[in-house]
């Protein structure tokens, strides 16, 4: 499998290269997909908002990358960088890149874009469970995909939709190719709308929260059919979330997102087992345990940050116990602290050692 992803703080500030490897690294291609020290921000009538500021991670075929945050942190407005569709104001992509196979897609015609849009990297979108039209059946829907991008007749692209239609589990396919999107449930109506992600059998998949208006049974069902449609055809995946606990069987690394930055890079392992940042483990301790009887879920105390008005130093320091002096005014860098993980915290060697959970 490719390697690594060089991970770097923005580039006017002190900044600390930084290389993950992935699980498996043999060799040193150029990764599958690659952002590096992406910028996006948006120009408001109130100010300029830096949604994402210096994101950089990698992920490769076969393998699953977790980017988890608190809403507002950056999460979807990446994966839609990523994907080309937000170009335009108030979105101004400010710096970095998107590397393809080595190829920045920031840099290509909007035709070039589209003939990656969809076909190599495609997306579920976040209010997927909403978009599909209600007007035309579902069969219809997953076949327009054949018409418009494989020439296919009619009767051809109906045969493939049922067998995509099959592909994720969707029981009488044949029966139901015809049926419209409100006779179905919303786990069904998400595996249509997975269907209609992977019909072109792209080799990046991002997920932008496929889980999040779905029951906990669904939810676990739906991670189930991208961890099997993943193996079959080898794509990577990347999946979005806020909860951890969702997609932790089924990553392979983790970038935790915080106001627009990666606050941690690590194997969602090495993550769970010990954390190398506070917000990561606030995240962890959010998370519900089977040995944790009664009480009150941990959250964590306070509110991510007003874009606007960023505060000096590090963004989490108000939420953060671990605080000092040196938050204030310094704002840490992605540090690599070994083993093929980054924490961008000033005193992530305390926060490793720390045992309280
Ligand atoms: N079109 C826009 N105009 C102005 N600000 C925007 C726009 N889209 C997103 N933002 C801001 O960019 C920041 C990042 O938003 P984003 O949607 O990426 O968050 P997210 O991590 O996906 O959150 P959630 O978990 O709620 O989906 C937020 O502060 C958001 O308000
Ligand atoms: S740099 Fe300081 S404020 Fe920020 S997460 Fe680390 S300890 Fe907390
Ligand atoms: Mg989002």
């Amino acid at each position: 499998m490719p390697s690594a992803t060089p991970s770097t703080r923005s580039s006017d500030r002190s900044c600390e290269a930084v290389t993950l490897q992935n699980r498996d690294s043999g060799d040193s291609s150029v990764p599958l997909l690659e952002v590096e020290d992406l910028q996006v921000e948006f120009h408001t009538r109130a100010g300029v908002l830096k949604a994402v500021d210096g994101v950089s991670f990698s992920v490769d075929h076969r393998e699953t990358l977790a980017v988890l945050g608190e809403s507002g942190s950056g999460k979807s407005v990446t994966a839609q960088t990523i994907m080309g569709i937000l170009d335009m104001p108030p979105a101004v992509i400010a710096g970095g890149a998107v590397r393809y196979r080595g190829t920045d897609l920031l840099g290509l015609s909007p035709p070039e874009r589209r003939a990656i849009r969809g076909q190599k990297i495609s997306m579920i979108f976040q209010d997927a469970l909403s978009a599909l039209n209600p007007v035309f059946s579902v069969g219809w829907q997953i076949a327009e995909m054949f018409r418009v991008h494989r020439g296919m007749s009619r009767r051809e692209a109906k045969k493939r939709a049922i067998e995509l239609m099959e592909r994720v589990h969707i029981p009488a396919a044949a029966k139901r190719v015809d049926d419209f999107p409100h006779q179905f449930s919303g786990g069904m109506r998400q595996r249509i709308m997975i269907a209609m992600a992977i019909a072109l059998d792209p080799e990046v998949l991002i997920a932008d929260e496929p889980t999040t208006a779905l029951d906990v049974t669904v939810q676990a069902q739906i991670m189930e059919l991208l961890a099997e449609l993943q193996e079959e055809s080898g794509m990577g995946l990347i999946l979005i979330t806020h909860d951890l606990g969702v997609v932790a069987d089924i990553a392979d690394r983790t970038a935790v997102m915080y106001a627009g930055r990666v606050m941690e890079q690590a194997g969602v392992f090495d993550a769970y087992a010990a954390p190398a940042h506070p917000y990561t483990k606030g995240l962890l301790e959010s998370i519900p345990r089977l040995d944790q009887k009664g009480g009150d879920l941990f959250s964590i105390p306070g509110t991510p940050p007003d874009l606007l008005h960023r505060p000096s130093g590090c963004a989490f320091r108000p939420r953060c116990r671990f605080r000092t002096d040196e938050c204030l005014t310094e704002d840490p860098p992605l540090h690599d602290i070994g083993g093929g993980r980054g924490s961008a915290c000033h005193h992530y060697q305390e926060v490793l050692d720390d045992a309280e959970r």
